[in-house]
């Protein structure tokens, strides 16, 4: 039998304090009056974004983009298969792309180049979580919440086979 363990990385404090501190950045560098589309990558976001366009305030729009990665192993191979795509047109809106982890950037390299053709007024990231040990591809992100370890981590939205995306907390696991 497997001993699976999971060990908390980042607690469920210190997580709604860096989400509070990133939501008044981004409002305060946007502008009190900035309506912000804030564009959620399925499904990994969903529980960041939740309180992070609360943190975040004011007028903001919630949209979100259904992407699957291939992964040949543990490898992402940087295709991007769009599962859901946005419902509405963003062109000249501030958009900001939200992830939970930029791992290989393969992801968030496809989505930006995707974005940038429907001409917003600005594009901008947050990821929740930057593991830049594997990055392949550089891609800009303007906002990180915590850089980590090249550790296997689920809760607060991610996941391991579904699992784990409920944990208020992140942890590594370890099988
Ligand atoms: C994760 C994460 C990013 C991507 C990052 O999604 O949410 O979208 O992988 O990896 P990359 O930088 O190596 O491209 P995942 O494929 O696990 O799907 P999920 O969000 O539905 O869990």
């Amino acid at each position: 039998m497997g001993q699976e363990t999971l060990r908390v990385l980042i607690s469920e404090d210190a997580l709604q304090a860096r989400v509070r501190e990133l939501g008044r950045k981004i409002r305060e560098d946007y502008g009190e009056d900035a309506s912000i589309t804030c564009v959620g990558v399925l499904k990994g976001s969903f529980v960041f974004m939740a309180d992070l366009v609360r943190a975040i305030g004011g007028n903001v729009r919630c949209e979100f983009l259904g992407v699957s990665s291939y992964h040949g192993g543990t490898r992402s191979t940087g295709v991007v298969k769009i599962t859901h795509d946005l419902q509405k047109p963003v062109e000249g809106q501030h958009c900001l792309l939200i992830e939970d982890i930029v791992d290989t950037g393969l992801t968030m390299d496809y989505l930006l180049k995707m974005l940038h053709v429907r001409e917003p007024a600005s594009l901008k990231v947050v990821t929740l979580l930057d593991k830049p040990t594997n990055r392949e591809v550089g891609v800009e992100v303007q906002y990180v919440g915590f850089t980590i370890p090249d550790e296997f981590v689920v809760g607060y939205g991610l996941d391991l086979g579904e699992l784990y995306r409920n944990l208020p907390y992140i942890a590594v696991y370890t099988p």
